[in-house]
């Protein structure tokens, strides 16, 4: 990488904004009410002290999101959240216990006054999370303050996990990256909301599933589309720029595809769907480790010179769910056809 000053050129592109590995100064700059990219275990967040209504306006800003869309508070694991928190059951104490530090975040009811109205959209609740990535451990215990932390992305596109794809989505933004490494989980946290005690309600799919949650509590309630306040509202989401397309069916979709598009992107779950002559790649067949490469084999096909993506819907179970939430909001449906038996050779 060539550095002009403090513009960074990567192969003939010009960024505005740093990576670097240097803490301290990030710690600084959130301090000054400046904004910050930080590295979490799920997606990168770009994050602002959430005590500055000045920072907290520059979050909203360059990601050109909408004013009433609450953000999610990052905290580290050992702090009390009675500060923030106006209630805090029993059977959540027992969620925390078994899910944080981790890709979990909690809908808590909020202290009066206890946080900027900019945090909480306006509502009388705050999502809570305690990352366990160590260096945005280590900046919370640093700044002492918790961080408001939207995932990394500009409203509606695909978020980044990695430090060089924050710097790719924000190409004439001025704020400073602190480099993590590749996230390992690659999908959002999984978000949930009691509304009974110990009666869960899943707002957000993410690798912690209703299972995993349903082990410490009730079984979980799987929110619908129709809560424009939560997560998942929005009917777009997660977009790359290329027009994505997804189906069951890839070898049916490509023959539709092929009147309009000369050369898609294929992203597969199952080896067997995989067409021979055109760009393609077949995620791994846990959960885990496809989410991992999800939204950056995405990005990979976004870049390439194909002139569409299409990718397979992977099957409706489990943490899979979290994959084809996603998809599903990120893409247009074609040839809707199931054929179960291409799912066969996956794990759950
Ligand atoms: O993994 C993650 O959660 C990442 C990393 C950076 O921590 N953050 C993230 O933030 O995904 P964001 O802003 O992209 O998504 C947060 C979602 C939003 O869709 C918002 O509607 C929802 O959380 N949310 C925030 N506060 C809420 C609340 N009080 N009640 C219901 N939903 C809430
Ligand atoms: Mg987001």
């Amino acid at each position: 990488m060539v550095k002009f000053g403090s513009i960074a050129l990567l192969k003939g592109q010009i960024f505005m904004s740093d990576i670097t590995n240097d803490l301290l100064l990030v710690v600084e700059r959130l301090q000054n009410n400046a904004i910050a990219a930080i590295p979490t275990e799920t997606v990168y967040g770009l994050a602002a002290n959430a005590f500055s209504e000045v920072a907290i306006k520059k979050v909203f800003e360059v990601k050109n999101r909408p004013l009433n869309h609450p953000l999610i508070m990052h905290v580290a694991p050992e702090w009390d959240l009675t500060t923030w928190v106006a209630h805090l059951s029993d059977e959540t104490q027992a969620l925390i216990k078994a899910f944080w530090p981790g890709p979990l975040t909690i809908v808590f009811p909020v202290k009066p006054k206890a946080i900027h109205p900019l945090v909480t959209g306006g509502q009388n609740t705050v999502a809570i999370r305690a990352p366990r990535h160590p260096l945005v451990q280590a900046l919370l215990l640093e700044l002492g303050q918790p961080l408001v932390a939207p995932s990394a992305n500009p409203y509606g596109k695909i978020s980044p996990t990695t430090a060089q794809h924050v710097q790719q989505s924000f190409p004439v933004d001025d704020f400073i990256i602190l480099d993590g490494g590749r996230c390992a989980i690659g999908l959002e946290s999984t978000i949930v909301n009691e509304v009974a005690p110990g009666q869960y309600q899943i707002l957000r799919q993410g690798m912690i599933d209703e299972h995993d949650i349903a082990a410490i509590s009730a079984e979980p309630l799987i929110q619908g589309r129709s809560d424009t306040r939560a997560p998942g509202g929005l009917l777009t989401h997660y977009q790359p720029e290329k027009r994505l397309y997804y189906t069951d069916d890839i070898r049916g979709a490509l023959s539709i595809l092929e009147q309009q598009y000369q050369s898609p992107f294929v992203l597969t779950f199952s080896k067997s769907s995989c067409e021979s002559g055109v760009w393609s790649y077949t995620f791994p067949l846990t959960s885990d480790r496809a989410a991992y490469e999800l939204y950056y084999q995405l990005r990979v096909a976004d870049l390439s010179l194909a002139d569409c993506i299409l990718i397979e819907l992977p099957p409706n179970i489990g943490n899979w769910r979290a994959l084809r939430e996603k998809i599903t909001k990120a893409g247009e449906l074609i040839l809707p056809h199931i054929n179960e038996t291409n799912y066969l050779e996956l794990e759950a």
